[in-house]
């Protein structure tokens, strides 16, 4: 069977970790979908068109190393919010999702748009306080000058804007399991999606 595992949820919900958990105990390539918009949005900020950014993107722009800034992070929802960028990286997502030895992508259009058939979903959550607490050690951590308000603020901007806009809004797929992460740790999170996993499909952890 070929796997396909759906994670969304908003911002620092957890859902990169928790992807790139389920990618190792199941053997399953991930795609961190966020950093596509980064991408776009990064090359937006020295002038490029949006639909330019999304159309002419190459493995390289993923790995720029400036991608996790605030700034960054905005220009990504505002493009992301651009129904022709979201139509022009749809086919690289839809392929990396269907790559034989399965997959785990993340976002905030997996379940729903991109991967509408995949076997297993999860919207990934937290309170917007402790969202923006783990946000702000992070970027405290790799040197940014933030405050804890500044960082609440723009998480909430951008949630707004990532559920309000009419093009592949976030929200949980009908089907997906909604895990609420304030009052859980990690190993706790990565443990129950394990067995979930498991449950749903047959597929056993292989690490
Ligand atoms: O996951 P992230 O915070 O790195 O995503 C950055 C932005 O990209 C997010 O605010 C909205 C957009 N995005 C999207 O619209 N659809 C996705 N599948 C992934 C991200």
């Amino acid at each position: 069977m070929r796997l396909t595992i759906a994670i969304d949820g908003p911002a620092a919900a957890g859902k990169g970790t928790l992807s790139r958990a389920l990618a190792a105990a199941f053997g399953l390539a991930h795609l961190d979908t966020g950093l596509i918009y980064r991408a776009a949005g990064r090359r937006t900020l020295d002038g490029t068109p949006a639909l330019e950014a999304a159309q002419t993107m190459t493995a390289t722009d993923l790995e720029a190393d400036d991608l996790r800034t605030p700034d960054v992070a905005r220009a990504a929802s505002q493009v992301a919010a651009i129904p022709e960028v979201r139509a022009a990286l749809v086919d690289f997502q839809r392929a990396f999702a269907r790559r034989s030895g399965g997959s785990v992508l993340d976002g905030r259009d997996i379940g729903t748009v991109i991967c509408p058939d995949a076997e297993v979903k999860f919207f990934v959550t937290a309170s917007d306080d402790v969202r923006a607490e783990r946000r702000f050690r992070e970027l405290l951590g790799t040197g940014h000058d933030v405050t804890f308000e500044s960082v609440l603020a723009d998480l909430k901007e951008r949630d707004a804007r990532d559920s309000a806009r009419a093009a592949a809004p976030m929200k949980p797929a009908v089907d997906a399991v909604v895990l609420d992460t304030s009052e859980m740790d990690i190993d706790a999170a990565v443990a129950a999606a394990i067995s979930l996993v498991t449950d749903r499909t047959g597929c056993q952890p292989v690490t």
